[in-house]
């Protein structure tokens, strides 16, 4: 009964709920300090939270939040009842499953994302072009790429699809690649680029520019990706937040592609994940709370290929190919010899006879 009642409630209400019954003597300062490892694995621990969870009937409302698929794996459940709040706990986990085309009918198609989690599209947004599921998952690419090719990725992450355009050509151990980064029409105000306005989550609360809503895909909770530091977006955000200094070497992300196999040789993804704080008068201590994109930390995946792989690659590929390039100009050459050597023979053996013929009426 109590289960039902839960699943049935608007999740804020039950987590504000739960909130200011374990931790309200602890809020009276608004942030708590947790090392990195709690906040992405251990999950943090919440004296109260032990205790509470206790008393009778709270067990039918952790199993009423579990039933939203909040708790994520056993293990996670495990923790939560030790009384550690899960934050992040993404160790080990999987994610998926993913339909990817192998390209055998279209080479183009390589590796692109077919479906995801058994739908061919997404279902956060609230319109058929938000929820497209575009291009690959970011690791591999098509090959033959050109530089006015727009690169598309699902990112599963920021729940969305985006797409990347050709910056400048970056070198790598003699290999030259093509480095793309995200074009600003992807994460623009959707006042400017009003593609974007189906990411406003709820519809009329539209982010600005550098800024995507991720309560859609994260259970109705106030997350907002953006780019680290605000990079790229709305001055504002960066205003409104002291200590920050976006930097284009640091905080855009990117992609180096070698366009002959798709191959990725260096990349950079970057994400900031802030809370979009409200002022929560009912809350004590957050009366006072300004209402801010607040930076809680920013990821920075990065790969880039090592001496030995490029090593690999130019000796198997690139070598290769130049000798098929340079035996193609010499087969060329020895055609062309042998040509005009047939030439001058036949040249030379129909020369005397055609000029004694020739000459034979007028003696
Ligand atoms: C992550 O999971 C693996 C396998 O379960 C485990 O060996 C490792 O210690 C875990 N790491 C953290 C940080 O929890
Ligand atoms: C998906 O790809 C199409 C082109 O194939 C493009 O027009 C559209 O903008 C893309 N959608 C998103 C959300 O990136
Ligand atoms: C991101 O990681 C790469 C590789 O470890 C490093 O070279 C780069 O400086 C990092 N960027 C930032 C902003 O920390």
């Amino acid at each position: 009964m109590l289960q039902e009642l839960v699943a049935s409630l608007p999740l804020s209400m039950i987590l504000s709920g739960l909130v200011s019954a374990t931790m309200g003597p602890q809020l009276r300062r608004p942030f708590v300090s947790v090392p990195v490892r709690q906040l992405l694995f251990d999950g943090s621990p919440v004296p109260a939270l032990k205790s509470l969870l206790r008393l009778p009937g709270t067990g039918a409302i952790l199993d009423g939040l579990c039933g939203r698929g909040l708790c994520g794996s056993p293990r996670d459940l495990e923790r939560l009842k030790n009384g550690r709040f899960p934050s992040m706990m993404y160790n080990n986990s999987l994610d998926g499953p993913y339909t990817i085309d192998t390209g055998k009918n279209d080479i183009d198609r390589f590796t692109r994302v077919e479906s995801y989690k058994g739908k061919s599209s997404l279902d956060y947004w609230g319109s058929s072009y938000c929820n497209m599921l575009n291009g690959t998952d970011g690791i591999t690419y098509p090959p033959h790429m050109e530089r006015k090719d727009r690169i598309f990725i699902f990112n599963k992450d920021l729940c969305r699809s985006i797409y990347l355009d050709y910056e400048r050509d970056v070198e790598y151990f003699g290999i030259s690649t093509r480095r793309y980064v995200p074009a600003r029409a992807v994460l623009e105000d959707p006042a400017v680029n009003p593609d974007n306005k189906c990411f406003c989550a709820p519809e009329d609360h539209c982010l600005r520019a550098g800024a995507l809503s991720l309560s859609p895909c994260q259970f109705g909770a106030p997350i907002v990706a953006s780019t680290p530091h605000f990079y790229n977006g709305d001055p504002s955000y960066l205003e409104a937040v002291d200590g920050l200094a976006p930097d284009k070497r640091y905080h855009e992300t990117f992609i180096d592609i070698e366009p002959l196999t798709g191959l990725a040789l260096n990349g950079g993804k970057k994400i900031q994940i802030n809370i979009d704080l409200e002022r929560f008068g009912s809350l004590d201590g957050m009366e006072r709370l300004p209402p801010v994109l607040f930076p809680v930390m920013y990821t920075n995946e990065t790969a880039v290929v090592n001496s030995a792989l490029a090593a690999e690659f130019r000796d198997r590929l690139q070598r290769p190919l130049s000798l098929v390039a340079a035996a193609r100009w010499l087969l060329v050459a020895l055609g062309s010899a042998l040509l005009l050597l047939a030439g001058l023979m036949y040249l030379r053996r129909h020369s005397h006879p055609t000029t004694k013929a020739g000459q034979c009426p007028l003696q």
